[in-house]
């Protein structure tokens, strides 16, 4: 039977990936870390099957099983572009195993998708490591970092376990396998928490993909090219000796950096809104009243609070009754994308 079931966490970066030197291959133009997410995951089933015409991909309804209530009723509705892309993918692995079975996807989310937390990313994991099983191909992390990469880059960083460093590749990019992905540490190393702050669960309505192609039109985009070396250093340096303030002063940096590069290309991308910054306050006041929290955002509304699991109850007290903060999803490190044994169909 060509059927296989995998696990993926998805990831937030401490430091950023916005841009790339190679659009076809997804070759980033700057190195990224991020921690993967134990409650934001995807469960996909792949099988390839005779006689099926096209690829069918479903998405089942979100199995939020830490809200009190699952956001949609029905299957989730694909849009042609995001069944292009997945067939597109699906592509590359029948390529790859000689064969021209189309598959039939199933997919499942415990998280609100297209709302800055990164579905694309734990997506492309399970997907590349479900259907690459499916079809009979054994690869190495290493090469499976490779295909999630081409997928959706950020899918690269939740294929291997725990805190996990995404390598840009030499300067001139265009080669396949020196962009790809490694852990720095096991999720086992530092207990952290991610406690996002959904403040909406509208979906964006353009994609990093979309935004990123217009990076190189920020004037700022130079700048942070020469900074986000440093920063790669300073967090892997927090994350070593577990420097809480050292690793939340710089993701915080590394956040607003790649925010003012979004809202100063052309067109300007802003997916701040008022409840982001009051997030951003509230974090502030916590900190300025003791409790060492800091924030990071992705491509959406939310907000990511990073914190020590010590401070945790700190935290989540300073957010209950606060309207702002519809849900909160609260992250452990995790370990990377796997195999399971129990089919989604
Ligand atoms: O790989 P994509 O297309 O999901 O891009 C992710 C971009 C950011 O989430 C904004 C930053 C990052 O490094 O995850």
């Amino acid at each position: 039977m060509m059927k296989a079931t995998a696990i993926a966490p998805a990831n937030i970066a401490f430091i950023k990936y916005w841009g790339k030197k190679d659009d076809a291959l997804r070759i980033p133009s700057n190195p990224s870390i991020s921690m993967n997410l134990s409650a934001a995951i995807t469960t996909t089933t792949v099988e390839f099957l005779e006689g099926l015409k096209k690829d069918v991909i479903t998405f089942l309804p979100e199995n939020c099983t830490f809200f009190p209530r699952p956001r949609e009723k029905g299957a989730h509705t694909m849009t042609e572009n995001e069944a292009a892309r997945i067939s597109h993918f699906l592509d590359l692995i029948r390529k790859r195993a000689n064969i021209s079975l189309r598959a039939k996807v199933v997919t499942q989310n415990t998280f609100p998708k297209g709302t800055g937390i990164a579905s694309s990313a734990s997506g492309f994991a399970a997907l590349a490591l479900a259907a690459s099983r499916a079809v009979g191909l054994v690869l190495s992390e290493k090469e499976l970092t490779i295909l999630a990469r081409m997928g959706s880059g950020s899918a690269c960083r939740s294929i291997p376990d725990g805190f996990v460093l995404w390598e840009a590749g030499p300067p001139a990019g265009g080669s396949l396998d020196t962009s790809y992905a490694y852990s720095l540490f096991s999720y086992t190393h530092w207990d952290l928490r991610d406690i996002v702050v959904i403040v909406t669960e509208e979906e964006k309505n353009i994609s990093s993909t979309g935004g990123m192609a217009d990076v190189e039109t920020s004037p700022l985009w130079q700048k942070r090219q020469k900074e986000v070396s440093e920063r790669i250093e300073e967090v892997k340096d927090a994350l070593a000796r577990k420097d809480i303030v050292l690793l939340g002063e710089t993701i915080e940096e590394d956040c607003l950096s790649m925010h003012e590069v979004m809202q100063t290309q052309q067109p300007p991308l802003v997916y701040w809104t008022e409840e982001t910054r009051q997030v951003i306050d509230l974090t502030r006041s916590m900190l300025t009243n003791g409790i060492p929290v800091y924030f990071t955002i992705d491509a959406g509304p939310n907000v990511h609070l990073i914190c020590e699991a010590k401070d945790e109850g700190r935290v989540l007290d300073k957010l209950k009754d606060r309207e702002v903060a519809k849900r909160l999803i609260i992250n452990k490190p995790a370990a990377g994308t796997r195999i399971i044994k129990e089919h989604l169909f």
